[in-house]
């Protein structure tokens, strides 16, 4: 197996999580004699202040030739004040368009080590397994006409979907869904909006296609309520772009840590892998950042981009392994005094537990 990665760390705990990731995708192509070549490419606020811009040419260049692309996370404080065609998610927001990956996968997992982190009740969150498929390159997000009128003191965004858009990543939810507890959720906003409107319609026409598979509707905010009250209901959430960020921030309350999250996006020229959280200001340099969620990332690049459903199951089954040990990161420690370990620790933790492995 042969594959070009490049990895766009970025800013805050991006570069130390997304070393731990590295080092488990080393390892599995070392273990398994897998040729996976690594480039490195600025993006985001050390791009801008390397190059002046939050996506350089270069990289850009890079990522399009590469067969995947894994990023860590964009922005900082320093850069808050910047309209936003100019801040560092600018660069995240160009290079999800330019590599064209429209579906956003998003899982949540209550692991079974965890229950008693999420502030949800265990009985509640026990056995949850959800997937978001966030729609990533329509919405709110790119939709013209978008601007702030400082004079007239009028802002605008324009939430604006295409009968195709809502098809292609429907598609991939349905299909999704079919290989696992067959239901899938599609969120709107269908009682106030005609851009859900549009959504519900075309996705329940894209579910005559799908019959095995049991489709209903929510409306976001019944269901970030029922996300919570209810999370083993869940099976595959289909959202537009925004809906979709907010709900699978939310759902980390089921996991326990937004630190936990991974994601994938599909569907376009190059697959782009990045976990769910961002640079985390707060915590970034200080050896802090739980790297599970990176890792777990790293799984579903195996999975999606290499092919390698083996090996993404040994990373997935070796984080879980490091939990049931009883290894915290600070995010999850929750009280506890022992074997609460820093980002490389854990990293550390979950490369000898995967080197085990996948040598048995
Ligand atoms: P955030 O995800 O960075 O952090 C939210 C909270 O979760 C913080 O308390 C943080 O410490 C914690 N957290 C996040 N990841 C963690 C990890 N791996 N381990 C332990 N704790 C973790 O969100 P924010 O604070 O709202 O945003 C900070 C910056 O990140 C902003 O500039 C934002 O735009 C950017 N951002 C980038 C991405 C991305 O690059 N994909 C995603 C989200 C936010
Ligand atoms: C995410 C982030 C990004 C988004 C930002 C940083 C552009 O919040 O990946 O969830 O809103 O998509
Ligand atoms: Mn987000």
């Amino acid at each position: 197996m042969k594959l070009q990665i490049l990895v766009v760390a970025g800013d805050g705990i991006g570069p130390e999580v997304t070393g731990e990731a590295v080092k488990i995708l080393k390892a599995v192509g070392e273990l398994g004699g897998h040729d996976f070549t690594f480039r490195e490419a600025l993006i985001g606020g050390v791009a801008i202040k390397a190059k002046g811009t939050p996506l350089p040419a270069e990289t850009l260049d890079v990522a399009l030739e590469s067969d995947a692309v894994f990023l860590g996370a964009v922005g900082g404080n320093e850069f808050n004040s910047l309209p936003p065609d100019r801040r560092p998610e600018a660069g995240l927001l160009q290079l999800r368009q330019a590599l064209g990956g429209f579906a956003n996968l998003r899982p949540s997992f209550a692991y079974s080590a965890l229950t008693q982190n999420s502030p949800l009740r265990p009985e509640v969150v026990d056995g949850a397994d959800i997937l978001f498929v966030r729609e990533l390159l329509g919405g709110l997000y790119f939709g013209e006409p978008r601007a702030w009128d400082r004079e007239a003191g009028s802002a605008w965004n324009t939430m604006r979907y295409t009968r195709e858009e809502v098809i292609r990543v429907a598609r991939i939810a349905f299909e999704l869904a079919g290989k696992r507890r067959k239901k899938l959720t599609s969120v709107d906003k269908a009682n106030v909006l005609e851009v859900s409107q549009l959504w519900r319609a075309t996705v329940t026409e894209v579910a005559q296609q799908y019959p095995d598979v049991t489709l209903e509707h929510q409306y976001v905010d019944a269901c970030s309520m029922h996300l919570m009250n209810t999370p083993r209901n869940f099976d595959v959430v289909l959202t537009e772009n925004l809906f979709g960020d907010i709900l699978s921030d939310e759902a980390a309350v089921i996991t326990g840590s937004l630190g936990m999250l991974p994601s994938a996006t599909i569907g376009g020229q190059v697959n782009l892998y990045e976990p769910v959280h961002g640079s985390a200001p707060d915590i970034a340099g200080k050896g802090l950042a739980n790297p599970l969620g990176a890792i777990l990332t790293a799984a579903m690049l195996l999975r999606h981009s290499a092919g390698l459903e083996q090996d993404a199951v040994a990373v997935e089954e070796a984080v879980k392994s490091v939990l049931m040990e009883g290894y915290r990161t600070a995010d999850l420690a929750r009280g506890q005094q022992q074997n609460v370990l820093s980002t490389k620790e854990m990293g550390k933790q979950v490369y000898r537990t995967l080197c085990e492995r996948i040598d048995r």
